[in-house]
């Protein structure tokens, strides 16, 4: 039967099988922390059942919307940050075309703002929509956040001055807290349609509430299978798998050992590009949850193989404190056999009649075996294929992993106290009313 399988043998050079199982202990405490809500942040624990609990009126809900919003829409602008953006993104890049945003395959184009805060990036988001028919999800837990606060104050009055404020509001869907933060007010006084981020949710273990699942059936995938998905995950990863049996557990132990072994950046690898996303919301999930009280591996990525020719040096033989993470997919979707040319000008008929696939798979082998030469140990993770289905499972596997991980380093992996400071600054730079002291503190420190 077809699994998620995750592999040490490529560990096993610099940690031995005790140091692993050392952690087994404190890592079956942590798992019982999670699942007995006595652990640190036990009240953003929303997550942990949310596959097995969302139920199916609550998806006929966001595929009626989704419905809805596809029919209305050439282009869904999907505005948020961090929590509220990478997941979706994620699992659009991983189960979309490649080239999705060059075709017309009677999908709306899903794309997103409010991201980042580059006036060039939006001023081209909204050349592009004077010309198209679209609408609006705009997601933000607290209500509050800068970035898509401003991107969604811009484009609602774009879509307002289009096509009048009755219909701009008819197609413009928040997802928000049930009653705080100043989106609610705004979605309430507007009387958009909006659906709630579960108080005990928190934004980077969304993916599987409407933050993530309604702009991914609007791209028109399949919600169901995805959460079907994490529901088994769920109940692989939970602490009736006996921890030898257990792929969160084996992942948590394998580089917690190697974290205290002096290596302490995680570099998650992956041969197609359709995981780049995936890598990024990891980064943001490890990041935020372990990345506190000093401690933490630092998350990083990079796509194979077009990164060799770019980190392969540096991961081969710069500083020694790396080890990787290689995500590989099974069964590619499409199939690609390099063709026979018997002029074989390029020398390349050795390869004539394999698969692209098969070509990637000995880049990966022996890609592990040189980085291993070099001092980098690599733990491998594989899925069957890139289905709604593994993705779903694949997410939940990541966010409770993440979460025994935390607990494991004695870290809170539920809030981000450092997030603030920077949007501290940025406000008393920009004059926020309340900011005036720290203001003058930061225009001397910078001399401006
Ligand atoms: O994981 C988190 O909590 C954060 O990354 C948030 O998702 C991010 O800061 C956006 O917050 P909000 O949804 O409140 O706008």
């Amino acid at each position: 039967m077809s699994e998620l399988k995750v592999n040490l043998n490529n560990i096993m050079d610099f940690v031995s099988k005790e140091e692993i199982n050392s952690l087994k202990s404190t890592i079956e405490e942590s798992q019982l922390r999670l699942e007995q809500k006595t652990g640190k942040g036990n009240d953003f624990l929303g997550w942990l059942s949310l596959p097995t609990s969302i139920t199916s009126t609550q998806i006929s809900e966001i595929e009626k919307v989704a419905k809805d919003l596809r029919e209305k829409s050439e282009v869904v602008v999907v505005i948020g940050i961090g929590g509220s953006y990478l997941g979706a993104k994620a699992v659009l890049e991983a189960l979309g075309n490649s080239f999705s945003q060059l075709q017309d395959n009677g999908n709306p184009h899903v794309i997103f703002a409010g991201q980042n805060i580059c006036e060039d990036y939006h001023s081209e988001l909204l050349q592009l929509l004077n010309n198209k028919k679209y609408s609006i999800v705009v997601i933000s837990k607290s209500g509050t956040t800068t970035e898509p606060a401003i991107a969604f104050r811009i484009l609602k009055q774009h879509l307002e001055n289009s096509v009048g404020k009755s219909e701009a509001a008819s197609r413009i869907v928040a997802i928000t807290d049930q009653s705080k933060g100043a989106l609610r007010k705004l979605a309430d006084a507007e009387g958009y349609r909006t659906f709630i981020i579960p108080d005990d949710v928190g934004g980077r273990y969304s993916v599987l509430t409407p933050v993530g699942l309604l702009p991914i059936a609007i791209a028109g995938f399949d919600i169901r299978k995805m959460v079907e998905g994490a529901a088994v995950a769920e109940e692989k990863t939970s602490s009736k798998v006996a921890f030898e049996a257990n792929a969160a557990c084996s992942y948590v132990a394998a580089r917690n050992a190697l974290y205290k072994r002096g290596k302490n950046v995680e570099i998650m690898v992956n041969y197609t590009p359709k995981l780049h996303y995936l890598t990024e919301w990891w980064k943001q999930l490890y990041g935020e949850s372990e990345g506190k009280e000093n401690k933490g591996i630092f998350p990083a990525g990079v796509d194979f193989t077009s990164d060799l020719h770019s980190m392969g040096q540096y991961i081969q033989e710069g500083e020694r404190m790396i080890f990787e993470t290689v995500i590989s997919v099974e069964k590619p979707a499409s199939k690609l056999i390099v063709p026979n040319d018997p002029e074989n000008l390029d020398q390349l008929n050795f390869l004539s009649g394999k698969r692209y696939s098969e070509v990637n798979k000995m880049a990966e082998l022996g890609t592990i075996v040189a980085h291993n030469d070099g001092g980098v140990p690599c733990i491998s993770i594989t899925i069957p294929e890139l289905s709604p289905y593994w993705v779903g499972y694949l997410l939940y596997f990541f966010e409770r992993a993440c979460a025994i991980s935390g607990y494991t380093l004695d870290v809170n992996p539920f809030d981000q106290p450092g997030v603030e400071a920077y949007k501290k600054n940025m406000f008393a730079l920009l004059g926020k009313p309340g900011f005036e002291e720290q203001s003058k503190v930061l225009k001397k420190r910078l001399g401006i």
